[in-house]
């Protein structure tokens, strides 16, 4: 096995999006139990413009190469004592990452990480779908226990998790409201059967007790703060608020996280309903056969057409400036996904 010479970005210095660079690395052969892959997608995530600024809680040490989800080809592996037996060389895969590592043209990852992508699965679609779904199977199985029917709210159903939890929410028939701001919001969530909630001009507390006086089953935040007050008030007995994200100051993310989650653990004290907290790159490490399970059931839909994740907009790796400068703008509805050469 020669060594790779690739291209991948990295984060030199915490800042705004000029900070990606293009540096030019090599890679050695994998060591036991791992493979090279060859990245054909990476999907972008809210969280790799926090990481790039440094306000982030799992936060890598700069110089770091941001992403948490790819989609490739195995160049070649080194065989350990759990290789998989569909494993190839040649084969299409999709991963999540437990550490941030994807905009990058080859990557070295574990086999456990490594899934099969089913046959006719566009890489490009695939890697739109490990982080995305993942949190949502977190949100709604692991955390949320929900079984089908109940009403949830979806706190920025808008967004790339909130999309995800509403796609599956609806395979599952729960009944499910859910607030955003952008515009055609409104029609996008009722195409998954999503009430609307402007947040800007209503108050989600306000209307859920008019709307579902009983209570709803499940609420899933990732803004924190008084949020969080609000949507506990409005669970039913037995309900649970599962925390995913905190919008902090910037700057003091990580901090406003630490104290969030300090918040979900307190209200957890309360005898008739539950507060849990969602961390997916942990839950990955904790669980490998659950996680593969997983992505596995996502990917398969995805093949089949059950779920269809929204591509926004895609672009070359060396441009995955742009990408994060458009997505701070707010340009972009829908996944963004960036493409090796
Ligand atoms: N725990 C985990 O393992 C995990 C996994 C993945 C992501 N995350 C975190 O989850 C968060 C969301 O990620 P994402 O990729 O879905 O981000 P995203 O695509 O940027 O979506 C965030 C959505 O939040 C909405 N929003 C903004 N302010 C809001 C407010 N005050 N109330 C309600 N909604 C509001 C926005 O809606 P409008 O634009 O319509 O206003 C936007 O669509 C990020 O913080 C990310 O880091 C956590």
């Amino acid at each position: 096995m020669r060594d790779i010479t690739y291209q991948k970005i990295v984060v030199e210095r915490f800042g705004d999006s000029n900070v990606l660079q293009v540096v030019k690395a090599t890679l050695p052969e994998p060591p036991p139990g791992h493979a090279r892959v060859r990245v054909v997608a990476a999907g972008v995530g809210f969280t790799d413009l926090m990481a790039r600024s440094g306000d982030y809680l799992l936060q890598r040490k700069t110089p770091f190469t941001p992403g948490y989800e790819i989609a490739g080809e195995v160049v070649d592996f080194t065989v350990d004592s759990r290789t998989p037996s569909w494993l190839r060389a040649g084969i299409r895969v999709a991963a999540a990452l437990t550490k941030m590592a994807a905009y990058s043209e080859f990557i070295t990852l574990p086999l456990w990480q490594l899934v099969p992508l089913p046959d006719g699965l566009n890489p490009q679609l695939a890697s739109a779908v490990p982080l995305d779904y993942l949190t949502a199977l977190s949100l709604l199985d692991t955390h949320g226990r929900l079984g089908t029917g109940g009403t949830v709210l979806i706190q920025g159903a808008s967004g790339g998790v909130g999309r995800a939890v509403a796609t599956l929410g609806r395979l599952r028939g729960l009944r499910m409201y859910g607030t955003a701001s952008s515009s055609g919001s409104r029609e996008a969530l009722a195409s998954h059967g999503v009430t609307f909630i402007d947040y800007r001009r209503e108050d989600f507390e306000m209307v859920l007790r008019e709307r579902e006086p009983d209570g709803v089953q499940a609420v899933f935040d990732h803004i924190g703060g008084k949020n969080l007050r609000k949507g506990f008030r409005i669970l039913a007995p037995g309900g649970v608020l599962v925390s995913y994200a905190f919008s902090g100051r910037p700057g003091r993310m990580v901090s406003d996280t630490v104290r969030g989650a300090a918040q979900v653990k307190l209200m957890n004290l309360h005898p008739r309903r539950r507060t849990a907290l969602s961390m997916v790159p942990h839950e990955i490490k904790g669980d490998p056969d659950g996680y593969r399970a997983a992505l596995t059931s996502v990917l398969d839909m995805a093949q089949c057409g059950l779920i269809a994740p929204q591509i926004g907009a895609t672009y070359p790796l060396v441009k995955a400036g742009d990408a994060h400068a458009a997505l701070e703008r707010r340009e972009i509805t829908g996944k963004v996904v960036l493409t090796m050469g």
